[in-house]
């Protein structure tokens, strides 16, 4: 991670981590606020669909076991993201924190990925849920075209799967962690804006605080 020290996060007197998972809807800029997210606080970004994809162009094993569900837009099996990302994610909180982008995606992995996590003290620690009406989202991957996954009838699989299979996350977070929503459909500077006041006034988390760039 380049200039990851200068940042300052990982560095700061309280040696506090910087733990956070991004919940939203294909298209609701999950990728593009984890981007800036980890930039701006020298964390890592950890994005189970970019590591997915990278396997299925690099003709892995796990690339061929995945293509046709990432295809037709429905989940992989929990077992290949779990195996794929447990490294990743304990790696990146020894080394100062991590923003999650599509993982944990179902209440089932969110529960799966806590035992261990905690475990190793490696939990996320707050939620932040990215909302974006259906009609913006449907205009954003249809003018983006990711290959097979932005057609009009993946992108409708994949909107339902969020309502059947993600949506139902939002009340485990906010049952558990600190949640809470920004208004996505705003302009990606204004998103980011409001996901760092959001983070500065939350309570009782030593450290948060400690914005390096702010
Ligand atoms: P994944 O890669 O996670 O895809 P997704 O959730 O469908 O979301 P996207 O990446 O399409 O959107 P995003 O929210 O990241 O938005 P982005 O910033 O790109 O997952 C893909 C597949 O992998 C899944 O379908 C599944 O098969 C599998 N998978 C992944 N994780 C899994 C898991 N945990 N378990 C099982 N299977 C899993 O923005 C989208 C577009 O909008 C871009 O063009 C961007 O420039 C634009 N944009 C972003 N923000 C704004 C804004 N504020 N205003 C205007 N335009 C914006
Ligand atoms: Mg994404």
């Amino acid at each position: 991670m380049a200039g990851y020290e200068n940042l300052g996060w990982a560095g700061a007197d309280t040696g506090s981590q910087m733990r956070l998972l991004l919940i939203g809807a294909p298209g609701a800029g999950k990728g593009t606020q984890a981007e800036r997210l980890a930039e701006r606080f020298g964390i890592a970004h950890i994005s189970s669909g970019d590591l997915l994809r990278r396997h299925v162009t690099d003709g892995t094993s796990i690339g061929q076991l995945v293509q046709s569900y990432l295809d037709r837009g429905d989940l992989v099996p929990d077992g290949v993201v779990m195996d794929m990302l447990r490294k990743p994610v304990v790696a990146a909180a020894e080394a100062g924190g991590y923003v999650l982008d599509g993982f944990p995606r179902t209440v089932e992995q969110a529960r799966t990925a806590f035992t261990t996590a905690q475990a190793l003290g490696v939990e996320v620690q707050v939620a932040v849920h990215l909302d974006v009406a259906r009609a913006e989202l449907v205009r954003r991957l249809l003018a983006r075209r990711r290959g097979s996954e932005d057609t009009e009838i993946v992108i409708e699989r994949r909107l339902q799967v969020y309502l059947d299979k993600t949506v139902p996350l939002l009340t485990y977070y906010a049952n558990r962690e600190l949640t809470f929503t920004v208004d996505g459909a705003q302009s990606p500077d204004a998103v980011h804006a409001d996901i760092v006041a959001r983070l500065r006034d939350l309570p009782g988390v030593e450290g948060w605080r400690a914005d390096p760039v702010a």
